[in-house]
């Protein structure tokens, strides 16, 4: 943006006026604290530019960390002061269905002024995150999302824990605006909207001083739209400790550069490693460039020892999958895009050819069939084991998402990888995951690059 940077015509805050004003709210019953959907305009783009107008919780961006104890009862009125309709869905939680949050299909969407009580209790221990979900692919790019973090029973062995949001934002390089074509065909046929202004929570040269030998617990939140953040650290040394919320058994050596996903989180505990007047990094890398994602500016030295390689963290009480031999095998074809095979699907019952569906400007199909529809890709009996294979027959990656229940990764040895709540599938690939159907319910199932879900890649199971 500084290459691009021009006078300011002093933008104006677009949605202010259509926004509901608070006092015509319906008055609060529950006395669930507020989580209030609102407009805001933030200082997003450097100093000198103007502030970006953006939906927020509470105003903010990233929204306000909400952080509870394992097995904690959430109770948040979600207030909906938008000039659209809403809702909020809690990533990543083993919910109750009628929490989950789903605008048509665990709930209807909330007008403007009207407010949902949201009450569920969080089962699992780990980094998990909340977003509108509401045509997502709009309203999570204006900024509807933030952190819930569950944390152990027990004191975890770290000096500093810090979530960091990672995301990006699709600027107008002049006015410091959103560019407010959503629903960009060649977005939704290509990669996903993907934002030209990299955050590390709302901040672009995000930084946070450190000691030398510090152990830093960093939980990482993409809440992009589209982009897939390759990262790597610089400076620091440490472990994946969880995917997705869920411990791993073994902490895992990070070596080299690792993929997050849209959706996705890890846990990881690193240790300061740069010398007192230096920086440690997590890099991403970005066209063979490796750039600052966050900065941490070594300031002193811990007068503490070095700790060696952490124990695992708690695991979670989750249901093991059970002899996949017996299980139920489904399959999801993931076709479509540009460069795609897709030549026709069914769209709103009817067969639509490929130029047809691009008309309509919904370029992807699950199973032949584009979006959700009334009709689940299963009904599962509760508790049955489901092997799903997911194949990618497109030219792009996506980041398959599970709502309700966690998964594991089957590789081609039948071996079991980490639990996950989001696949980052690769264009031309097949993956396997197995999970057990044991929360009952409608659960959304699809791609967490919103564009994609928008213009054709969601469907649901239904589990009795
Ligand atoms: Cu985080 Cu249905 O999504
Ligand atoms: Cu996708």
């Amino acid at each position: 943006m500084r290459q691009t940077r021009r006078q300011f015509l002093g933008a104006t805050a677009a949605f202010s006026a259509a926004a509901i004003a608070p006092h015509r709210l319906m008055a609060q019953a529950s006395g669930f604290a507020p989580i209030t959907a609102r407009t805001a305009a933030v200082q997003l783009a450097p100093e000198g530019y103007a502030k970006t107008d953006i939906w927020g919780y509470d105003g903010a961006m990233p929204g306000p960390t909400i952080r509870v104890q394992q097995g904690a009862r959430v109770q948040r009125e979600f207030v909906n002061a938008l000039p659209q309709a809403s809702s909020v869905h809690w990533h990543g939680i083993r919910i109750a269905n009628a929490m989950d949050g789903v605008s048509g299909l665990t709930q209807d969407a909330v007008a403007p002024g009207d407010t949902f009580e949201y009450d569920f209790v969080v089962p699992d221990a780990g980094t998990y995150w909340f977003h509108a979900h509401n045509r997502s692919f709009e309203q999570v790019a204006r900024g509807l999302h933030g952190a819930l973090i569950v944390e152990e029973p027990v004191a975890v062995d770290v000096d500093r824990d810090e979530v960091l949001v990672v995301d990006d934002w699709l600027l107008n390089p002049e006015t410091a605006q959103l560019d407010p074509d959503f629903e960009a065909a060649h977005d939704r046929s290509h990669a996903g909207r993907s934002g030209n202004f990299i955050v590390t929570n709302g901040d672009y040269e995000f930084s946070t001083d450190v000691k030398k030998g510090d152990r830093l617990r960093l939980r990482l939140i993409n809440a992009a739209n589209a982009r897939i953040f390759v990262l790597s650290l610089a400076g620091l040394e440490g472990w994946a400790m969880a995917y997705d919320g869920m411990p791993l058994a073994q902490p895992e050596k990070i070596e080299g550069d690792f993929p997050l996903a849209p959706g996705q989180r890890v846990d990881l505990f690193v240790d300061v490693t740069a010398e007192v007047g230096e920086s440690a990094y997590v890099l991403r890398t970005l066209d063979g460039q490796n750039m600052p994602q966050a900065t941490f500016p070594v300031t002193a030295a811990s007068t503490g020892s070095m700790r060696g390689a952490p124990d695992a963290l708690p695991a979670n009480t989750i249901a093991e999958i059970g002899d996949l031999a017996d299980a139920r095998s489904l399959i999801l074809n993931m076709e479509g895009g540009a460069m795609g095979q897709l030549e026709a699907a069914i769209l709103d019952g009817e067969r639509r050819t490929f130029r047809q569906l691009a008309d309509a400007n919904q370029f992807w199909a699950f199973n032949g069939v584009i979006g959700m529809t009334d009709t689940p890709l299963a009904t599962l009996a509760r508790g049955e084991t489901v092997r799903l294979t997911i194949k990618n027959d497109t030219a792009f990656p996506h980041a398959i998402h599970l709502h309700g229940m966690h998964f594991r990764e089957v590789a081609q040895d039948g071996q079991l990888g980490p639990m996950r709540d989001t696949l980052l599938s690769i264009g031309g690939q097949s993956n396997e995951i197995a999970f057990v159907a044991d929360n009952p319910g409608k659960w959304l199932l699809h791609c967490h690059m919103l564009t994609h879900a928008a213009s054709g890649m969601m469907t649901w199971v239904d589990v009795a």
